[in-house]
C-alpha cells in the first residue's frame, strides 16, 4: 500500500501545480481593430460588441483567420484562447507567426496548432518552428494539456528574441529553445507577424486524417481575447538601422516573460515528463543527429520510441494508476494508445 501513496500523490497534484500558473502576465492588450485585421471567411469572424475579442468560426462553407496588421522584429504575441467543444475531429485552430507573405521560398514561422478530436478524447497540441525557408526540417513537438481547453480561456504566448524562443501555456513555459550556431539560419530571423485561424485539417489532424470534420456540428467555435502584440514594428522590406528596435527589445528582455525563473523551468519539466507526446529530437528514424538545438536528457530519452512518440505505461504512478481500475479502463486506454499512435 504504502509505494502507490507518493505516485498517487504526484498523479494528482501536478495538475493543481501547474493550475497555479494560470495568472495571466503582466501585459497590456489592445482592442481587436489597434492591431489586427481580417484575413479570410470575413462572415466567419465575429468581433464582440467592445471590440475587444473575436470568434473565428468554421462551418462547411469556410474557415476563418486574422493576422496583425504589422510585422515584428522578435516580439511577445499572446493570446486566451477558448477552443470549440464537443466533436472536434479534424479541426484545426492555429496560433503562429509567419511571414510566408513575402518570403516565399525563404520564410520564418512559429507554431502553436492545436488539433481537434473525436468525442471523449482530448485536444492535442503542437508546436514547430521554421526559419529561412527550412520546411523539410519539422521541428514539431506534440502534448496533450493539464485542462480541458474548450471548457475555459487560457493564455498561449510566443516568446521571441534574437536569444531564444518560449512557447507557454498560461504561464508554464513547455518548450524553449535557445539559438545556438549551429542552427544557422533555420532560427527565424526576419520580421513576422502574427496570424489566428481555423480551418477544416480532415486530411491529418486527427489519427491521420482517420476521423474527419463533422459538419453536423458545425459552426466550430474559437474564441480570443486578452488580446497582446510587443515588439518592434518593422516593414520587412524596407532597410533598418541598426539600434531601431533597441528600446523595444530592451523592454522585451526586461518583461516578466522573458525569464524562465527556477519555478517556472520546474514546471516546464514536469510538464514535458507527463504530457509531451512526441519529439522530433527523440525520433530517431526521422533525424538520427538529432538537430542542433536539441537538448537530449537520457531520462526524458527513455519515455521515446525511435519514432519520437512516448511509450505509454512507462511511467510508475501510471501503473498503480492503472492497476487500480476495472478492465473497462484497460481497454478504453488501449484503444487511445492505439489513437494516439496514428496521429
Ligand atoms: C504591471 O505593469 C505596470 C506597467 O507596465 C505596472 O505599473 C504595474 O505595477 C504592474 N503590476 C504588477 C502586479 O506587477
Ligand atoms: C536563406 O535561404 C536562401 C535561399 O536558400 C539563401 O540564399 C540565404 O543565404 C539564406 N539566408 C541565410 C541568412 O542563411
Amino acid at each position: 500500500m504504502a509505494p502507490r501513496v507518493p505516485g498517487l500523490l504526484l498523479l494528482l497534484s501536478l495538475p493543481f501545480f501547474l493550475a497555479s500558473f494560470a495568472l495571466a502576465f503582466n501585459v497590456s492588450t489592445i482592442g481587436f481593430d489597434e492591431g489586427y485585421t481580417p484575413l479570410f471567411g470575413d462572415g466567419n469572424l465575429v468581433r464582440s460588441s467592445d471590440g475587444k475579442s473575436v470568434r473565428l468560426l468554421l462551418d462547411r462553407y469556410t474557415g476563418s483567420g486574422f493576422i496583425s496588421s504589422d510585422y515584428y522584429n522578435h516580439g511577445f504575441f499572446s493570446a486566451s484562447i477558448k477552443l470549440p467543444s464537443d466533436y472536434t475531429a479534424g479541426i484545426v485552430v492555429a496560433f503562429y507567426t509567419s511571414n510566408g507573405d513575402i518570403f516565399e521560398k525563404t520564410h520564418d514561422e512559429l507554431d502553436f496548432e492545436f488539433l481537434g478530436n473525436i468525442r471523449g478524447k482530448k485536444w492535442r497540441l503542437q508546436t514547430n518552428l521554421y526559419g529561412n525557408g527550412s520546411t523539410s526540417r519539422g521541428r514539431e513537438e506534440r502534448y496533450t494539456l493539464w485542462f480541458d481547453p474548450s471548457e475555459e480561456f487560457h493564455r498561449y504566448s510566443i516568446l521571441w528574441t534574437e536569444k531564444n524562443i518560449i512557447f507557454y501555456v498560461d504561464e508554464v513555459p513547455i518548450r524553449e529553445i535557445v539559438r545556438n550556431e549551429a542552427m544557422g539560419s533555420d532560427y527565424p530571423s526576419k520580421p513576422m507577424s502574427l496570424y489566428a485561424t481555423i480551418w477544416d485539417g480532415s486530411a491529418w489532424a486527427t489519427a491521420g486524417g482517420r476521423y474527419k470534420v463533422d459538419y453536423d456540428y458545425a459552426p466550430f467555435v474559437s474564441e480570443f481575447h486578452d488580446l497582446t502584440l510587443r515588439g518592434c514594428r518593422v516593414d520587412p522590406i524596407q532597410q533598418r538601422l541598426a539600434g531601431d528596435c533597441n528600446d523595444e527589445t530592451a523592454e522585451l528582455s526586461a518583461a516578466d516573460y522573458a525569464v524562465i525563473t527556477p519555478e517556472r523551468r520546474m514546471a516546464m519539466r514536469k510538464f514535458r515528463q507527463q504530457y509531451m507526446t512526441y519529439s522530433y529530437c527523440y525520433d530517431t528514424l526521422r533525424y538520427p543527429v538529432p538537430p542542433p538545438e536539441c537538448v537530449v536528457l537520457p531520462s526524458e530519452q527513455r519515455r521515446f520510441k525511435d519514432t519520437g512518440r512516448v511509450i505509454k505505461f512507462s511511467g510508475g504512478h501510471h501503473n498503480h494508476h492503472h492497476r487500480r481500475h476495472s478492465k473497462k479502463t484497460r481497454t478504453r486506454s488501449a484503444a487511445k494508445v492505439a489513437g494516439d499512435s496514428a496521429m
